[in-house]
């Protein structure tokens, strides 16, 4: 058997397994982000533990795929990562070079999208979008049957402007969509309304994304106001997608997706609602991701597989 190794870095940590031809992990590394000019050589020794669990399962390595955040062109270079803090940092030609393994590298959120389309959430349609949902947002496209990342694998779903005029992204511009729907847009909101609520229980705990949707469930105002103010974050971006894409299925994942129905429910209902015709002439499903934390290394390796084919 050939696997592939996959690796997601992400902005606080890096995880790398070799995967087999049917998106199965053999065994997940971890390690944390480091400095661009240490990257390499973190790299190096999650690879050579991937490398491992393949010998071990009595297959060898025959690529490398990565997924990274940014604008990553589509030769591998990563061209500006406001969540790595990275510039014009070819990646892909110093990992090939070192290992001597076909090297690929592709925007995370696309990685998550393809993961989605071969192996969850996205299976059964041609064109589908996902909206990946952390500290920024992700977003990616398969139109008719094909991954679409844009001319240079420039596009930036997570960058359009829903608030004109909003405020300041990391990405230099005012009022980008993930300012106000990401998962820490979540926080953000959800602090200003346990202000408001000094009774709320959000108040007695950590605030993070699923604590927000445990109190929405156990009828706390603050927080079902700040969801209410979310959904809306997040649907009026993905209304202005839709009208563009309009996909059979536009799969959400990430944070808040581990809440399930209660949080998609009324953001499938906010989203049909405020789309160009409703869906009654082309239908849209609104669903969670299905593959987890792994979408990023799965959808790396996927793409890496076309190298080798
Ligand atoms: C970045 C994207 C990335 C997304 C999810 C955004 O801030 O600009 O490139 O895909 O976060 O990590």
């Amino acid at each position: 058997m050939r696997t592939i190794i996959g690796i997601d870095i992400g902005g606080t940590s890096i995880k790398a397994s070799a995967v087999s031809p049917n998106g199965r992990l053999l065994c997940i590394h971890t390690a944390e982000t480091p400095k661009q000019e240490e990257l390499v050589c973190v790299l190096e020794s999650l690879v050579r533990l991937c490398k491992a669990d393949a010998v071990e399962a009595g297959a060898s390595a025959a690529a490398i795929g990565m997924g990274s955040p940014g604008i990553i062109s589509t030769d591998g270079k990563v061209l500006f990562s406001n969540n790595l803090r990275m510039r014009n940092f070819d990646l892909r030609a110093e990992v090939e070079k070192k290992f001597q393994l076909p090297t690929s590298l592709l925007n995370d959120a696309f990685c998550a999208t393809l993961a989605e389309y071969r192996f969850g959430a996205g299976r059964g349609v041609k064109n589908m979008a996902m909206v990946t949902i952390g500290t920024g947002i992700g977003f990616g496209a398969v139109i008719n049957g094909e991954l679409f990342t844009g001319t240079n694998s420039c596009m930036a779903g997570g960058h359009i402007i829903t608030h004109a005029g909003g405020l300041d992204c990391t990405c230099g511009s005012k009022g980008c969509w993930e300012m106000y729907a990401s998962a820490s847009a979540l926080i953000r909101i959800a602090k200003g309304y346990a202000q408001k609520y000094p009774e709320s229980a959000l108040n007695a705990k950590e605030i993070t994304g699923l604590a927000v949707a445990d109190c929405v469930r156990a009828g706390d105002r603050a927080a079902s106001e700040a969801m209410q103010e979310y959904i809306a974050n997040l649907g009026d971006g993905m209304v202005s997608a839709c009208n563009i894409l309009r996909p059979e299925r536009m799969v959400v994942g990430g944070g808040l997706s581990g809440a399930g129905e209660l949080f998609i429910e009324p953001l499938r209902e906010y989203v049909l609602n405020k789309m160009f015709i409703g869906a009654d002439y082309a239908p849209l499903d609104i669903v969670c991701a299905q593959m987890g934390n792994a979408a990023g290394i799965i959808g790396a390796a996927a793409y890496a597989s076309r190298m080798i084919e």
